[in-house]
């Protein structure tokens, strides 16, 4: 079998895209579905369904992470192909659903021509990939891979108060799959860049060497309510000047230390939140990344020394809750040859790059080679209503995932599939 012989349907994966993107749809064009919501239910009752109209086993483990396998009840060393559904409440009909949506395609291709693979495929949708609503982000394939306890995860608890493991239930998503019983070979996700490299490079594939290093705090500032009219300023214990300034801070530091380094206050509340009366209470997160973990501790320690600094001078107090913590991840130097590989002989210009954003695909690189495929994000825009990829970039993902698949698939050798491309 050669890729030659079998070619996938970008219409049939543009016409899911459509469909999947419709469920939890907003006014504006976007989509919501958080993670473990009415709207994440409804998404992935649909991916369940189409999964098995094509003749997949589908397996639902104890975190709620979807398989569908092929062929059925074969438990050898899986090809699995898969991201995730759950959105962040603003987000675009390609973040996630692409990858899962690509793996279905394939395996209905597979299926329909009789193709047959000395290794099963397996689609998978893993639970909370967002990480908006319940920390950490890549939560069902971090605990799938074992780098956190199911217990763990089942106990996190959202921003809404609700526990993940009760919204879990409520959806009808606690599986009995135990926890990473499902082998694995080897691990591709297809995904938008949902950045703006390729795109202005005109490079149509993006083969991702690693993604780099995110942590996650979120932050309590507590000062002092009180008469925003009769409140000196030098005697004000504001905590939303304070957690402006660390904002602020974070902006600068961030532009100070160049290169790869970003930073990001995403999520701010006040309390009580009243145009004439001073915060008593901040809560606000802040979002570093770094390809290079040495400098992203850096970063991390001058935003702690700066916020305590600030904060006990001006006579309120901060506490730290660390929500996430992820060295950076490299991927399997022969699947990232074998993606180069794929999209030369298809014709496609390829280039070598990081991931900016966290994916399902780091955390299954601690349990099996890994590796993923980019596609160009118009305008570099994502988690934003308005993200979008072109139809003819869709295509082209999913023919170099096609091919390196089929390679993956095929051989009996781990990687003997490289020098036969
Ligand atoms: C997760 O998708 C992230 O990169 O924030
Ligand atoms: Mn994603
Ligand atoms: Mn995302």
């Amino acid at each position: 079998v050669t890729a030659k012989t079998s070619s996938a349907s970008a219409h049939r994966l543009l016409d899911r895209l459509e469909e999947l993107g419709s469920v939890g749809a907003t006014a504006d064009g976007g989509v919501c579905r958080i993670a473990l919501s009415d709207a994440d239910r409804e998404g992935r009752n649909l991916v369940r369904r189409w999964m098995g109209e094509i003749g997949l086993e589908v397996l639902v483990d104890q975190i709620g992470n979807i398989f569908g396998r092929y062929p059925i009840g074969d438990d050898s060393p899986a090809v699995m192909i898969g991201s995730h559904i759950d959105s962040v409440a603003t987000g675009g009909k390609f973040d996630g659903n692409l990858g899962v949506l690509a793996g279905l395609e394939l395996a209905q291709t597979f299926i329909e021509r009789k193709i047959e693979f000395s290794r099963p495929i397996v689609v998978a949708v893993f639970t909370n990939e967002e990480g908006v609503r319940y920390s950490p982000d890549m939560m069902g394939s971090l605990v799938f891979a074992g780098g956190l306890s199911l217990d763990a995860a089942l106990g996190s608890v959202g921003i809404d108060g609700t526990r993940l493991g009760s919204e879990l239930e409520r959806i009808g998503y606690r599986g009995d799959l135990p926890i990473g019983a499902i082998p694995i070979h080897a691990y591709v996700e297809l995904h938008i860049e949902q950045g703006p490299v390729l795109e202005a490079e005109g490079t149509v594939i993006g083969a991702v060497e690693m993604v780099q290093g995110i942590s996650w705090t979120e932050c309590t500032i507590q000062g002092q309510s009180n008469h925003a009219g009769t409140t000196p300023m030098r005697l004000r214990r504001d905590a939303a000047w304070a957690a402006c300034n660390i904002a602020d801070f974070i902006h600068q530091l961030a532009g100070d230390m160049g290169g790869t380094q970003v930073g990001t206050v995403g999520r701010i509340s006040l309390s009580p939140n009243l145009i004439n009366v001073v915060a008593r209470q901040a809560v606000f997160t802040v979002d570093l990344r770094n390809t290079d973990d040495a400098r992203l501790s850096e970063a991390e320690k001058r935003f702690d020394a700066y916020a305590r600094d600030l904060t006990q001078k001006a006579g309120m107090t901060l506490e730290t809750k660390r929500l996430v913590r992820l060295p950076p991840v490299k991927f399997d130097d022969r699947i990232v040859a074998l993606v180069e590989e794929a999209s030369l002989s298809l014709g496609f210009s390829v280039k070598r790059m990081p991931s900016g954003a966290g994916h399902d695909a780091q955390m299954l690189a601690a349990r099996c080679p890994a590796g993923m495929i980019f596609v160009p994000s118009v305008g570099g825009i994502s988690h934003n209503v308005r993200e979008f990829t072109k139809p003819e970039h869709i295509e082209a993902g999913l023919s170099v995932l096609e091919r390196v698949a089929i390679t993956l698939c095929i051989q009996g050798g781990p990687y003997s599939a490289l020098s036969t491309l």
